[in-house]
């Protein structure tokens, strides 16, 4: 039995030897020293010799289990630090490469000219508002002078989602009529409001049904349009730079009395002609004027008492004149080739 014992001892180690990889060793483990293995049913066997028999066998059964045990717990360290090694290798990352290039996103343009306003109006004191797109033909419409019916409405036709008594605002001038009944008719203001704007028109290269607006309002002691034309000339200086001119043409809103279409002098040109002013030298880049009293009176202004002043500039004209940009549906068409194209450093 001993014989068999030290037999089968050598076969194990010498299996254990030859094991390649974890599993094996593994295997080896439960069909040697496992409950029915060959050395238990030697032991089991044990029971049939006598007692010095018994002695001598289950010391050398010990022994080579010690033996076998310690030879497959060796191959497995063995084994399994060979395994790490590869695992290494092969998961390595080679930290001497160049990094992955993280693309930095560009300021959108729109965002951007109405940073530029917004930055250098709340350095004159100007508040920036906030006002729901979502509108209430009240203040889009009734408050600022255009009652139903009023043929002004037709040429700001929107999307009406209830009862034609809500609406997607057409112009951000309904923020005017919030920031007034908020004050209740007993502060001065002075805000701007930019924001999204809607209109029901076909969309082509100089309409779009979406676009952007950047209000302006003043409501004060004693405002006169000379008081807006300054405000206006220091913005599109700000703008277009220093040697622009401002010029005031009579025009017609609802919301104001006298209005002004606002022109500046052609930044490209500067007057000996061109595409850009249609060779007339000057270039319309906004609506003004001065509030009309039924206005300051609906908003519960006292027009006996309050004066003040409005604008209203179109964001993407803005943007479209300062980038050179000749269709106003590059701005809505999410091209992320387009918008990169305006990616100047001279104006981060
Ligand atoms: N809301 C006008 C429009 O959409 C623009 C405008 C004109 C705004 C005159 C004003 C203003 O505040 O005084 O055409």
């Amino acid at each position: 039995m001993i014989e068999k014992l030290e037999q089968l001892c050598e076969l194990v180690l010498h299996e254990v030897d030859e094991a390649q990889d974890l599993k094996t060793v593994n295997d080896l483990r439960v069909t040697y020293l496992g409950k029915k293995s060959p050395i238990q049913e030697l032991s089991q066997e044990m029971r049939n010799l006598s007692i010095e028999e018994k002695k001598v066998f289950g010391k050398t059964l010990n022994e080579v289990t010690t033996k076998l045990n310690n030879a497959i717990e060796e191959k497995r360290s063995v084994l399994e630090a060979i395994e790490l090694n590869n695992k290494l290798e092969s998961e390595s990352i080679d930290i001497s490469l160049p990094a992955t290039k993280v693309n930095l996103g560009t300021p959108n343009i729109l965002e951007r000219i109405i940073e530029e306003i917004e930055e250098l109006l709340i350095s004159m004191g100007y508040d920036v508002v906030d006002g729901p797109e979502i509108e209430e033909d009240r203040f889009n419409f009734e408050l600022l002078n255009i009652p139903k019916g009023h043929p002004a409405r037709d040429a700001q036709d929107t999307f009406y989602l209830e009862d034609e008594k809500i609406l997607l605002r057409s112009q951000t001038s309904p923020v005017q009529a919030r920031v007034m009944l908020e004050n209740k008719g007993q502060k001065p203001i002075r805000m701007i409001c930019p924001g999204k704007t809607y209109r029901r028109d076909n969309d082509d290269a100089t309409h779009s049904h979406q676009f952007m607006q950047i209000e302006g309002l003043l409501v004060d002691k004693n405002v006169s349009l000379s008081d807006l034309k300054g405000t206006i000339d220091v913005i599109v200086k700000k703008l277009f730079g220093e040697t622009i001119e401002t010029r005031f043409r009579p025009s017609y809103y609802q919301f104001t009395e006298p209005s002004v279409e606002v022109d500046i002098s052609c930044f490209n040109c500067h007057g000996d002609g061109c595409n850009i002013c249609k060779s007339s030298g000057w270039i319309t880049v906004a609506g003004a004027g001065i509030v009309h009293p039924n206005v300051l009176r609906n908003c519960g202004y006292n027009p006996e008492e309050w004066t003040g002043f409005a604008f209203g500039f179109g964001a993407e004209r803005l943007a479209m004149l300062k980038y050179g940009i000749n269709d106003i549906r590059v701005f809505y068409s999410t091209d992320l080739r387009e918008l990169k194209t305006f990616d100047r450093k001279d104006n981060d």
